[in-house]
């Protein structure tokens, strides 16, 4: 069995275990036994996770538990309201799970905030265990015993102090998270040296590309003193009466910018990130740290690839802000501010309006604006090289090396893409930059290179995917710059430039898209149009070497009754990209064709509403059918009949089965 590291959460008689590992969900079963955990289970999770991890925990607890059901919530933030946990009580309900269940959380925060609360309200309180499957929940959300739901009036107001019975964290269920949110988790790692230890601080600067590359050592010492940091906080400060609030370092200022982006367009971890810096300037202004400090702190952000980039709102707007978030008391704004690094206090600002226009006012800001009103490619160079004089750090290298490109200056575009990457080797569109110079020098292995870099950081990064569109059209591979392509629009279905490239090769895409054109104006109108492209974006990329895994592919091993080939496809595309819902549907499909007798009760939960799909089977692989109606001794937990085959469901008892 796989190695696991622990810490303990000492909170007294509510004390539990953190577990750490790579691999280590085969010791679910032995340490839920451990802390007594009741056997009768209900493992909350989401669809997303359902399908990537529900298999391996639900035979993982299989010989412990007597009774196991599986309730499936949509995925995303918009779903962690009463209306779910409604529904969720309804079917521990009607499943019959009484005082003696246990829930257990898979998933991120959204899951494991809501199953927490369950937990804590279901019948007066159950015990619950915490399987967090996002960084953010490993680091931050499954430890502490917050548990919550939203509120149309605002984000966690519904919740208790609960605590879990025990925190497993496996770091190998990172590797299918998108790229994007593991650097969102990041911030709040990066949050725990800025606060609390300095030589994590360094230890982080030193080991960002090996946490990017999900290297197991480095994921388990970064999350385990994230845990450990978090529980020393917790154990002196459960309630946040006073100690708990510095956690909030860079949240201040980041759940601003997250109500002024609109929530869902940037990420929590990513307003934190731009928070956190803030806060660095802030604690500068105050004279409780160093210039240096700051650089250090943005420095390892942009390393990671995490903003820090101020968005543009005007300060007032900022104020106004933080003063709904509460956060402004009387002309007073209370902040986390950062003593050097590894240390910090929690401070009032007073007149908060003057610094935060001097704060906003940045010379990067400025200078940006300058290059952005610059007319002349010249003075777009100038600008942003005097950017970069003052902080080498900056994300600015990007505009740089493209306004050297498109003047031609080649050599000097792929100096500057080469040193911004070097420095800043988690910020993707750096690599798009710099596969961009490439493609245009010829050097075409070595764009597909720094392509696939970008695309590994970050699986929705639209500009990569048409840049390396762009260098397998020169390599001859049409068929794999139109997969490419197509991903592209996936993620932009509005960009008008890719729709006209994929007209140009031809073949069966989205709607609206010409389909004519021959395949020699199709490579120049494609090269052209890879050309214009400046930078954003995001999403995954193959090797040259093995072709996409393709939907159509998967269908047709269906369709020949090559069920598991057709599985394995499936669940290739859902970790490339988790949110494709027929994909997912018709693996939940195959997985009920290949192996109904280890399914278990899952109950699906559509929107907000309760129970249209829910299937039903046997846990046990020996498990006995038994025909509408004939007796046995096992209970019936469960009658909410929906629709015709989605309407039966089961209840079982290990080893027997009673459809209804
Ligand atoms: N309780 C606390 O102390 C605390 C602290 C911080 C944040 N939170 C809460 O946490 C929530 C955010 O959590 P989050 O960032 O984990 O978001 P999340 O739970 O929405 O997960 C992010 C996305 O990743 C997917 N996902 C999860 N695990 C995956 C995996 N291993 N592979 C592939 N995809 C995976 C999810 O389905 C989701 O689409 C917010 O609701 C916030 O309020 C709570």
């Amino acid at each position: 069995m796989n190695e696991c590291q622990k810490i303990i959460v000492g909170l007294g008689d509510r004390s539990y275990p953190i577990l750490f590992g790579n691999g280590i969900l085969g010791r679910l079963a032995e340490e839920l036994s451990k802390t007594g955990f009741p056997k009768q289970i209900a493992i909350i999770t989401n669809e997303t996770v359902e399908d990537l991890y529900a298999a391996d925990v639900l035979a993982a607890v299989e010989n412990y538990a007597d009774k196991i059901a599986l309730i499936v919530i949509p995925d995303g933030e918009k779903y962690k309201t009463l209306s779910t946990l409604e529904t969720v009580f309804s079917n521990l309900i009607e499943q019959g799970f009484d005082r003696t269940c246990g829930l257990i959380a898979l998933g991120g925060g959204v899951v494991g905030d809501l199953a927490g609360f369950a937990a804590a309200s279901y019948l007066r309180g159950v015990p619950f265990v915490q399987i967090p499957t996002t960084l953010l929940a490993q680091v931050d959300s499954s430890v502490g015993g917050k548990t919550a739901v939203n509120h149309a009036l605002g984000k966690n107001l519904i919740g208790a102090f609960y605590q879990p019975r025990l925190v497993l964290i496996d770091v190998s269920m990172l590797r299918t998270l998108p790229a994007r949110e593991l650097k969102a988790g990041l911030a709040e790692v990066v949050k725990y040296g800025v606060i609390r230890n300095r030589g994590f601080f360094s230890w982080l600067e030193n080991n960002v590309t090996n946490l990017l590359g999900l290297d197991e050592e480095s994921l388990i010492h970064a999350v385990m003193t994230s845990c450990q940091i978090k529980a020393n906080i917790v154990e002196n400060d459960e309630k946040e009466a006073s100690l708990r609030a510095i956690l909030n370092y860079g949240h201040t200022f980041g759940h601003a910018v997250e109500q002024l982006s609109g929530y869902g367009s940037i990420k929590h971890g990513e307003a934190v990130s731009i928070g956190m810096l803030v806060a660095a300037k802030l604690s500068r202004h105050e004279d409780l740290c160093q210039a240096a400090d700051v650089e250090r702190i943005a420095g390892l952000l942009n390393s990671i690839g995490l903003p820090t980039d101020i968005p543009r709102f005007a300060p007032d707007e900022y104020l106004e802000a933080m003063a709904r978030d509460k956060k402004v008391h009387h002309g007073t704004l209370r902040f986390v501010l950062n003593r050097g690094i590894g240390d910090c206090l929690i401070k009032d600002i007073e007149s908060p309006g003057t610094i935060f226009s001097a704060l906003l006012q940045s010379p990067d800001t400025k200078g940006r604006a300058m290059a952005e009103k610059s007319s002349s490619p010249l003075g777009k160079i100038a600008a942003y090289t005097e950017i970069l004089a003052k902080d080498p750090h900056s994300t600015v290298f990007v505009s740089l090396s493209e306004a050297y490109r498109q003047l031609g200056m080649l050599d000097d575009a792929l100096d500057v893409a080469l040193k911004g990457t070097a420095n800043l080797p988690g910020f993707c569109p750096g690599y798009s930059a710099l596969g961009r110079v490439l493609t245009q020098q010829g050097e075409l292995s070595k764009a597909t290179e720094a392509f696939a870099t970008a695309l590994e950081l970050d699986p929705e990064h639209a500009q990569a995917l048409k840049g390396l569109a762009k260098v397998r059209l020169r390599q001859g591979s049409p068929e794999q710059a139109r997969e490419l392509l197509l991903r592209a629009l996936s993620i932009n279905p509005d960009d008008s430039t890719v729709r006209k490239q994929l007209a140009s090769l031809g073949g069966d895409h989205s709607s609206g898209v010409n389909k004519t054109g021959d395949a020699g104006t199709d490579a120049e109108d494609l090269h052209q149009g890879a050309d214009d492209v400046v930078d954003s974006g995001t999403d995954e990329e193959p090797p040259e070497s093995s072709p996409i895994p393709t939907e159509t592919i998967a269908d047709l091993y269906r369709k020949q009754g090559l069920l598991k080939e057709a599985a394995a496809i499936y669940r290739d595309i859902l970790r490339l990209d988790p949110q494709r819902e027929t994909v997912r549907n018709k693996l939940i499909e195959i997985k009920t064709l290949l192996d109904p007798d280890r399914s278990v009760p899952t109950i699906r939960l559509q929107g907000t509403s309760i129970t249209d799909k829910a299937v039903a089977l046997a846990v046990s692989p020996a498990v006995e059918r038994q025909p509408e109606g004939s007796a046995s001794e096992s209970k019936v937990v469960s009658a909410d009949p929906v629709s015709t085959l989605e309407k039966w469901l089961v209840s079982i008892e290990k080893g027997r089965i009673h459809v209804q």
